[in-house]
């Protein structure tokens, strides 16, 4: 008996669908130019609709190009990232290429270094899927309204229940029947 014929044409898909969704991890030059980690020209918040255009997943990395001689990238806390507070970030990067790999899922806060660059508007927030292999219109990404939020909405944790647990029965049918 074939593997495929054995196999329902969901977990088929499903299958089909984690060896597709499962893409390499990718860099994001943040703001999508060498020269977007600046106070932005005017009022828009830039940098945040850069963010929320793209969509990130763990083990991508944002890459900063800026000057380092005038400007730094500082990972912060929420609050921090609230009220631009420079003083103890959690992360410190000066070097003009900085590279952060997001390792987590979940929100980061990034604010600029330079004195009141983040008050007027260099700032980023950059919120991580947490699924690499995801099926496509399942998976949605979270919502600009929930950026400030819990990274996760508890509808999109419910799904993601439901596609682990279908995946966990395919994985133990496709097992059984290669043993
Ligand atoms: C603000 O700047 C952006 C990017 O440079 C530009 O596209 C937009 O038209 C500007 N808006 C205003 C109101 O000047
Ligand atoms: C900035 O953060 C530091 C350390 O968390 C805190 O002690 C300080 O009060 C904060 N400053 C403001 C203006 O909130």
């Amino acid at each position: 008996m074939a593997l495929s014929e054995s196999l329902s044409p969901f977990c088929l898909a499903l299958l089909l669908a984690s060896i597709l969704g499962s893409s390499e991890a990718r860099d994001f030059l943040v703001g999508g130019n060498d020269n977007a980690w600046r106070v932005p020209p005017n009022t828009t918040d830039s940098l945040n609709q850069w963010a929320e255009k793209n969509r990130f997943q763990v083990g991508d990395s944002l890459v900063w190009k800026y000057d380092a001689a005038k400007d730094s990238v500082l990972q912060v806390t929420r609050d921090a990232y609230l009220g631009c507070n420079r003083s103890s970030p959690v992360a410190e990067h000066k070097d003009g290429a900085t590279v952060v790999r997001l390792h987590l899922p979940g929100a980061y806060y990034f604010i600029s270094g330079a004195a009141g660059a983040c008050e007027e508007g260099e700032k980023l927030i950059v919120v991580v899927m947490s699924e690499r292999h995801s099926l496509r219109g399942l998976a949605t990404a979270p919502s600009p309204a929930e950026s400030e939020g819990p990274a996760v909405a508890p509808t999109s944790a419910a799904r993601r229940a439901v596609v682990f647990g279908s995946g966990m029965a395919c994985s133990l049918v496709v097992l059984g029947m290669l043993m």
